[in-house]
């Protein structure tokens, strides 16, 4: 089916669709008539987002698998003539134990948070271009690259350079294409769910959706929220020394009953 040429409303790819954020932004993407096209690796996650409606399309693939992103790009081209947005949403947090952490992650974690991103925003490209409008790229960063976090060396990383390269492609595609760079603060999901720290201000899955929509309608350079932790997180560039100290506390005060979480399901 070519799904630009059923109606004249938005055709969104989004990844990470099968779960947390990424459900819930397909699912309000539906509820506002637009047309998802929506990407994971869970084929069952999918089919159950694509019952609620015959305006998703699912499209299953390993983002980390550069073979399975070219299938993607050909099978994208086969469903539609035109993408009006890609929200490169999908990710995967792991996290760095030390004295002794498994090294590894940093490389898996930046496979599907960044190189991942980029391979889907590159497929992207020649179908946004074709946009009805100004085509739109959103990439969903995270608030963890406003401070150093004890253990976060893969996650803040990945996503730091996710940042980075959404504010230069900003600039490369102003003439046709706006950027959006979404950092959340902290989301319950099955992502956090395995968290044994403290997550102060944490948000609903759904209410962070909503929040992230009413934000892209206006099509910022960058949607900070909520806007308390992003407050809270500034004490670590004008107080580093005091930011280190609260950070190593908590650190082994949390280590004490803390089992090395690592991605994936
Ligand atoms: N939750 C938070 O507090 C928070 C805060 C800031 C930023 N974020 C960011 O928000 C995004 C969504 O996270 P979430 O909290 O909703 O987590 P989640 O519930 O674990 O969802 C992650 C999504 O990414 C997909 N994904 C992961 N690895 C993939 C791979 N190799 N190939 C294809 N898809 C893959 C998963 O799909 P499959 O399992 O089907 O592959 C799933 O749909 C992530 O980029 C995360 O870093 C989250």
């Amino acid at each position: 089916m070519d799904l630009s040429e059923t109606d004249n409303r938005s055709v969104v790819w989004l990844t990470g669709a099968s779960s947390g954020i990424g459900r819930e932004l397909c699912l309000e993407l539906i509820a506002q008539g637009h047309r998802v096209i929506a990407s994971g690796r869970n084929e069952q996650a999918l089919a159950k987002l694509a019952a609620h409606s015959d305006r998703v399309i699912p499209l299953a693939f390993d983002i980390a698998d550069p073979n399975a992103v070219e299938q993607a790009g050909h099978k994208l081209a086969e469903l539609t003539s035109h993408l009006d947005q890609v929200i490169v949403n999908a990710g995967s947090c792991e996290y760095l134990k030390f004295p002794d952490p498994d090294w590894s992650a940093a490389t898996r974690v930046m496979a599907i948070n960044y190189s991942g991103a980029v391979d889907c925003i590159r497929i992207a490209l020649p179908l946004l271009k074709k946009a009805s409008g100004r085509g739109h790229i959103v990439g969903i960063i995270s608030q963890v690259v406003f401070a150093p976090f004890a253990q976060a060396e893969a996650y803040g990383a990945s996503k730091a350079a996710l940042s980075y390269f959404l504010d230069s492609l900003r600039v490369d595609v102003a003439d046709s294409l706006d950027v959006t760079s979404v950092f959340p603060g902290f989301v319950k999901t099955p992502l956090t769910d395995r968290n044994h720290f403290s997550m102060p201000f944490i948000v609903s899955a759904e209410d962070a959706a909503k929040r992230i929509l009413a934000s892209l309608s206006k099509r910022p350079r960058r949607f900070i929220f909520p806007k308390r932790l992003h407050w809270l997180l500034k004490l670590s560039v004008i107080c580093p020394r005091l930011w280190q100290k609260i950070m190593v506390a908590d650190n082994k005060a949390n280590n004490k009953d803390n089992t090395p979480v690592r991605e994936k399901k």
